[in-house]
């Protein structure tokens, strides 16, 4: 796995672009399975996670080509019903598929995900939707078994005990095309899923309510292919205006939708850093180290879950102490012992962590342990004394294109060191 050394002590500065949403084109791309034919997403991310779903897609008789951030996706011959271990292990995204083949061809077989580097991510939601809308399921060698009786789902009304994204993305998928009405409640708010639901209904799908908790949908006999642009990143986008804030720096973000980032931006102005937004661009300017600022994360347009590492990293830099609890995911804070490496003080709790800033940072080699957390460690490594190593940061390709590119175009020095059996 391929390793960053990173010169600290640089400061960031000039434009960027931010790349189209990983987490939307995750839920975008298995709506090929709705509907036979040629689907152009543009605005697509070149990463790990979107080239494993097309690997996936593939399996299943879909044929995709990544050019220039369009994805094109020929779904006209589905040959199989079936995401592999092999695919699932990778990302757990992969359960995406399992409703749009149950709706479309009355049948699935999917891996389980499993847990991962933060903690048990269960899927029984997913599965209970699947269920209160007709399907039959069962659980054997680790695969999920999933059949609509007389090959088509039925509407039913479904309530979400827990706001769930991929939850969500799933259900919407198996309900637009299932026989009568569905109503969700407490569906996610994500803008990941929002637009997912808005591509459907350019398919053909009869979805209200959308940006809302309560989905009606009219189920119908068939979706046509559609062309889609991505939403832009706004974790991709977070991370770069943290970024330059804590390097205190001058970086405008270009490709932004900065509606979906009104509760980082709030934080990061709470903190001392300027924000200037005009049309889709937004430029964070930072001359002094950051005040301290707590942050909980919680379900959209609150504080998100996969920018708490971020803040951390950027709080290592603050005048005083500052509390990042999760409550989205209690244990995601891996980072917490490799920041230790670098000289960071921080306190771990139960849900939460106390980062003490200004203590003086000097490089380590640091080990990433999940996508956000790499994140957070590139940056801290950013703001430390000498060089860093920081190693597999095959996470961080997993959701972010031409990160190190990116960075040094702006002023980081970081390079990038191939694993030698690549
Ligand atoms: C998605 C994002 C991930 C982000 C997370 C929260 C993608 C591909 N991933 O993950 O980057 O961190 O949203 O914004 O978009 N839960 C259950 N049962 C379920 C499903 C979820 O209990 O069946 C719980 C989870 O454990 C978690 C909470 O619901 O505590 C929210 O998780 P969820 O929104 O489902 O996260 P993901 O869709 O896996």
């Amino acid at each position: 796995m391929d390793t960053f050394i990173i010169e600290g002590g640089t400061r960031l500065q000039g434009h960027v672009k931010i790349s189209g949403a990983k987490n939307a084109s995750l839920a975008i791309m298995p709506t090929c399975l709705l509907a036979p034919g040629h689907f152009h997403l543009s605005n697509t991310p070149n990463n790990r996670d979107v080239w494993t779903f097309s690997r996936l897609l593939g399996s299943l008789g879909v044929h995709a080509e990544l050019n220039d951030n369009i994805l094109h996706l020929d779904s006209s011959n589905i040959t199989s019903f079936e995401a592999p271990y092999e695919h699932v292990k990778k990302m757990r995204a992969s359960i995406y598929v399992l409703g749009p083949l149950l709706s479309r061809y009355g049948q699935a077989k999917v891996s389980l995900p499993g847990g991962c580097n933060f903690g048990p991510r269960p899927v029984d939601l997913h599965l209970k939707g699947m269920e209160k809308l007709g399907a039959e399921i069962t659980l054997e060698g680790g695969y999920i078994n999933a059949r609509a009786p007389k090959g088509r789902l039925q509407g039913a009304r479904f309530h979400f005990d827990i706001s769930s994204v991929g939850a969500s993305v799933n259900v919407i998928m198996a309900a637009v095309l299932a026989q009568g009405h569905t109503t969700l409640t407490n569906a996610a708010l994500e803008p990941e899923v929002t637009s997912l639901a808005r591509m459907l209904n350019k398919m053909g799908a009869k979805i209200e309510g959308i940006g809302t908790t309560t989905l009606e949908i009219q189920g119908v006999d068939e979706l046509k292919p559609v062309n889609e642009e991505t939403i832009p990143d706004r974790i991709e986008a977070a991370t770069f205006a943290l970024a330059a804030a804590l390097t205190r720096g001058n970086v405008t973000l270009d490709n932004v939708n900065p509606y979906h980032l009104t509760s980082v931006v709030q934080k990061l102005e709470e903190s001392g850093a300027t924000v200037d937004v005009t049309g889709e661009s937004m430029q964070v300017t930072m001359d002094d180290d950051p005040e301290p600022v707590d942050i909980t994360t919680a379900t959209y347009p609150g504080f998100p879950t996969d920018t708490q590492a971020q803040w951390a990293a950027y709080m290592l830099r603050a005048k005083g102490s500052a509390r990042i609890t999760d409550t989205i995911y209690p244990t995601r804070f891996g980072y917490v012992p490799e920041l230790h490496r670098l000289g960071a003080s921080i306190e771990g709790g139960d849900a939460y962590c106390i980062v003490k800033g200004g203590h003086k940072l000097t490089g380590a080699t640091v080990m990433s342990s999940d996508l956000r957390a790499s994140a957070s460690l590139v940056m801290a490594a950013m703001i430390a004394e000498g060089t860093s190593e920081v190693l597999r940061v095959y996470h961080i390709d997993r959701g972010y294109e031409s990160i190190e590119k990116k960075l040094n175009s702006l002023g980081a020095r970081i390079r990038r060191e191939r694993a030698k059996e690549e």
